[in-house]
């Protein structure tokens, strides 16, 4: 995509994160690949309400700018995050972090969204780990996602937010608005009693659908529970 486009692409996800109530004040980053070596993330410290094509900043596969920001700025925090997902994943051209509510509910009740309950759930994304805390802005981010981004477009990041990526940036973004709807269908199936589980030869029936009907790009686990790594109480 010409980076004209992809630049008002950005700001408009970024957009619509603020307007579903994602972020609260500089909340949440964006990025997308932009060409070979070359990508396109937001600034630090911006409402994403108020992005503006000329406050994105452009970086290379090191992270650091390519040039300087037309107002000055500088890039999100959280890079180090992003520039993980596309260095361990190719098929990746798009990364969306945000604080979704519920969805940061479970994050900071360190809970996966794993309940297989779910038809959407089950076809779009499997489940949705628990990466363990680590402090924002630092190598720990990425070192916490690492492990489960080879088989997961969504991750939770405990104490902090959710994560998701996509071979374009629409994609990135609707992974987030599955991972929240989720998240509030999860709850409130837990104050009816708790999700009731898909059995298993129907949810086989859903992954061989996402292989062989709906092809959908991306990673996904499978049937995987995630206890082992402490998300599920
Ligand atoms: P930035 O403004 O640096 O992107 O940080 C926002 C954020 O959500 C940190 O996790």
């Amino acid at each position: 995509m010409e980076l004209t486009k992809l630049k008002e692409q950005l700001c408009e996800v970024c957009h619509m994160m603020w307007q579903q109530g994602w972020t609260a004040a500089n909340d949440g980053n964006v990025s997308a690949r932009a060409g070979d070596g070359v990508f396109l993330a937001t600034p630090t410290g911006v409402s994403k309400g108020a992005m503006l094509p000329e406050m994105l900043v452009l970086v290379g596969a090191d992270g650091k700018m390519l040039e300087e920001n037309a107002c000055g700025y500088r890039p999100s925090s959280e890079l180090k995050m992003h520039m993980r997902c596309y260095e361990q994943r190719e098929d990746v051209a798009a990364v969306v972090h945000a604080h979704p509510p519920t969805a940061t509910a479970f994050a900071c009740a360190e809970r996966a969204l794993d309940d297989y309950s779910l038809t959407e759930g089950v076809v779009s994304l499997g489940c949705v780990p628990l990466a363990p805390y680590a402090t924002p802005s630092t190598n720990e981010v990425p070192d916490s996602i690492t492990p489960l981004l080879a088989s997961h477009d969504a991750v939770l990041l405990a104490h902090h937010g959710a994560l998701t990526v996509g071979p374009d940036l629409m994609s990135a973004y609707y992974h987030m608005e599955t991972v929240e709807l989720w998240a509030k269908i999860s709850l409130n199936a837990r104050l009816l009693g708790g999700a009731v589980e898909l059995p298993r030869e129907k949810l086989d029936t859903l992954f061989y659908l996402r292989d062989n009907y709906y092809h959908l790009p991306g990673r996904h686990p499978g049937y995987e529970k995630e206890k082992e790594r402490g998300g599920e109480k």
